[in-house]
């Protein structure tokens, strides 16, 4: 029978379980194959650490956060940071062929693991790509997996921070994760009706912010909802930093772009001002119906393209329908909201600002 590695790298993104089932699965019923596991990503494969998959094994996992086999988001075997970066790519390459005898990897990550499985099939791995994370960002594929449960989780704190602030009466702030992406923020922004989304795709103007603020409890609506994705750059962003920071009583509570947002408005607005960060409760837990939906179609579809022989490629949906782009597409490439993407005109007509003058 073929012998098929599967592996889980970058950071982890509800929905990998229920890849990592599909794709076994289908390979196990439809082809007769027998699956490998990699340990922690790339590092299962450095480390020669990789145990067989059994059908048990990924029975009863469809709901599960995480990833069964581990995740590792430095491990790298063309510059392996726990060996001076040396690249061990060779004898990682006779890991996988000559010991285990592979004749194809699935590899289900973002872009940096995306780049890494593009460069071992350059090296005679034939891969499989799977595109996963919770940004939303990677090129050629409309949605990733774990974006969805991302939004759900970020929508759900908007809405609770919605009834606190018009409570209080305060300007709140919901930061979300995204790395340089804003696709988070938006989605969020939209479901849960934020006044102020900020992205990293639009500079932001302090003074434009506060005047939405300050126009909002003047003209009886003394609550302000703000949502910011944690790349959002203000103009003159990094000297912002730097002034809370001197400025800063408790340089403790300095972390995200929603604390130096929260003291430049404090000062400007006459209500008060807090933060929420979100962080990895965005990346953690079961994935929505949707997130597991679409895994457990990408893994079948990644199988499918193991079983075709078609190799160097990456499941990928796009316009509604699954299919397959190259990975050499993908590798180290960022896909970023488009300034006349449908969403920031559903944003805008519904009033949400994006703080730029003009907009
Ligand atoms: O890429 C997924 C992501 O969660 C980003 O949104 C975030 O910037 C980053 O990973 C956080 O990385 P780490 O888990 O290493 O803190």
């Amino acid at each position: 029978p073929r012998r098929i590695g599967i592996l889980t790298g970058g950071g982890d993104s509800p929905g990998l379980n229920a890849v990592i089932r599909a794709v076994a699965k289908s390979l196990m019923q439809d082809a007769g194959a027998e699956v490998v596991g990699f340990v922690d990503g790339f590092a299962g494969m450095i480390e020669r650490q990789s145990r067989a998959l059994a059908y048990r094994d990924v029975s009863g996992i469809l709901t599960l956060g995480g990833t069964i086999l581990g995740t590792s988001n430095k491990a790298n075997p063309f510059a392996y940071h726990a060996r001076g970066n040396a690249d061990v790519s060779a004898q990682v390459v006779a890991y996988v062929r000559d010991e285990l005898k592979l004749d194809a990897v699935v590899a289900i990550g973002g872009d940096g693991t995306m780049s890494m499985a593009h460069r071992m099939h350059q090296l005679g791995i034939p891969m499989v790509g799977v595109p996963k994370t919770i940004d939303n960002d990677l090129m050629y594929t409309d949605r990733t997996f774990g974006f969805d449960t991302a939004v759900a989780i970020a929508t759900d704190a908007m809405d609770r921070l919605h009834t606190t602030a018009q409570s209080h009466h305060r300007v709140m702030i919901l930061e979300t994760m995204g790395r340089y992406a804003g696709w988070i923020a938006l989605y969020a922004g939209v479901a849960g009706g934020a006044d102020i989304i900020l992205i990293p795709e639009f500079e932001y103007e302090i003074e434009e912010i506060a005047r939405i603020c300050r126009e909002r409890q003047q003209g009886g609506q003394r609550f302000t909802l703000i949502c910011v994705a944690e790349g959002a750059k203000a103009k003159g962003g990094e000297l912002a930093v730097r002034q809370v920071v001197a400025d800063s009583p408790d340089p403790l509570r300095l972390g995200g772009v929603c604390n130096v947002l929260e003291h430049h408005l404090s000062q400007r607005v006459g209500s008060e001002v807090r933060t929420a960060i979100l962080g990895h409760v965005q990346r953690g837990g079961t994935p929505t119906a949707f997130d597991r939906t679409l895994a457990t179609a990408f893994g079948a579809y990644a199988a499918a393209l193991v079983a075709d022989e078609q190799y160097g490629r990456m499941a990928a949906t796009q316009q509604g329908r699954l299919t397959s782009v190259a990975i050499a597409d993908v590798a180290n490439r960022q896909r970023t909201v488009a300034p006349d993407a449908p969403m920031v005109a559903t944003a805008m007509a519904v009033g949400s600002s994006f703080g730029v003058p003009g907009m």
